[in-house]
């Protein structure tokens, strides 16, 4: 059986910490994810693996008018979005939440007139098959966007070995498990594969040195979080050890206090248009 034969595990698993971890996520990275997102000229969307609605929250109150579709295959994300979502006064009769492949929805053909993806595509075997079924329930004129990871472009100075090796063990073990690490780089083949017109895509880089030192620290201390997300299935599998692990904490704390650090990291966001 070959890598992209296989069902994906999700590599961060849907702990609790976990799904809190992508709430963080979502509204940390929410000045580069959402700056060229523009839903406001549209009334409804296709949300597709919207997970615990971190980034729903976020659509429904940067774009006032806009209803959301979410779809999630994972009961437990479903379950935790549904309980927020209540939470939220703004987003009330909002949005509906359906459990979903998205390699096979339900809705029929046009349906939508926008669809937002955000870091699921590096999760999936078929990045084609889900945006291939994103675009038949499109309407005509609809955007998608796509945000996706390059996971080839984080770097730290000074450089952090046990990170480093963790790091790319990380990304072996997504690739071998049939996911995508390196996704954004191919998001434009995979559109114009697809049959989407108006194809665009852009890099969107957190790069941050001494010039902003507490940017620094949170998007330090962001990656830390997402790194340690995965430590437990890393170990379970014995792809590294628990000193590895110890090593790793050992370089973020110094690197946190290293008055000359550097972090690199570069992600894709593709727009496009069905014809
Ligand atoms: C990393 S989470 C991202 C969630 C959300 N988009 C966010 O940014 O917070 C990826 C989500 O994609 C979902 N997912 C994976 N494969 C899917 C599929 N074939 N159809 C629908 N959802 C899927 C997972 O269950 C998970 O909740």
């Amino acid at each position: 059986m070959t890598a992209k034969n296989k069902q994906p595990v999700y590599i961060h698993g849907y702990s609790k910490e976990e799904q809190d971890r992508l709430y963080r996520q979502a509204e940390f990275m929410e000045f580069l994810v959402y700056r060229d997102v523009n839903f406001s000229q549209i009334d409804n969307i296709v949300e597709v693996g919207c997970g615990v609605g971190a980034q729903t929250q976020i659509l429904l109150r940067r774009f006032p008018h806009l209803k959301s579709t979410c779809i999630d295959i994972n009961d437990s994300q479903l379950k935790v979005a549904k309980r927020h979502l209540q939470t939220l006064g703004y987003a009330k009769d909002r949005y509906i939440i359906h459990k979903m492949s998205a390699e096979k929805m339900t809705f029929s053909d046009s349906t939508f007139q926008g669809a937002f993806l955000c870091w699921i595509l590096e999760h999936v075997p078929s990045p084609s098959r889900i945006l291939s079924e994103v675009r038949r329930v499109l309407a005509p004129g609809a955007n998608i966007y796509i945000t996706e990871v390059m996971n080839f472009s984080f770097f730290l100075d000074p450089y952090c070995p046990a990170i480093w090796k963790f790091w790319m063990t990380l990304n072996d073990c997504q690739y071998d498990r049939g996911g995508d690490p390196f996704v954004g780089v191919k998001l434009g083949n995979f559109l114009r594969d697809t049959g989407f017109t108006d194809v665009h895509t852009k890099m969107l880089t957190l790069y941050v040195d001494k010039r902003e030192p507490e940017l620094r620290e949170k998007v330090i201390l962001h990656w830390q979080d997402l790194i340690m997300s995965a430590v437990d299935e890393l170990v379970s599998q014995s792809r590294v050890t628990r000193d590895h692990v110890l090593a790793m904490k050992k370089e973020f704390k110094d690197i946190l206090k290293n008055p000359n650090a550097i972090l690199f990291d570069s992600f894709m966001q593709a727009q496009a248009r069905v014809p």
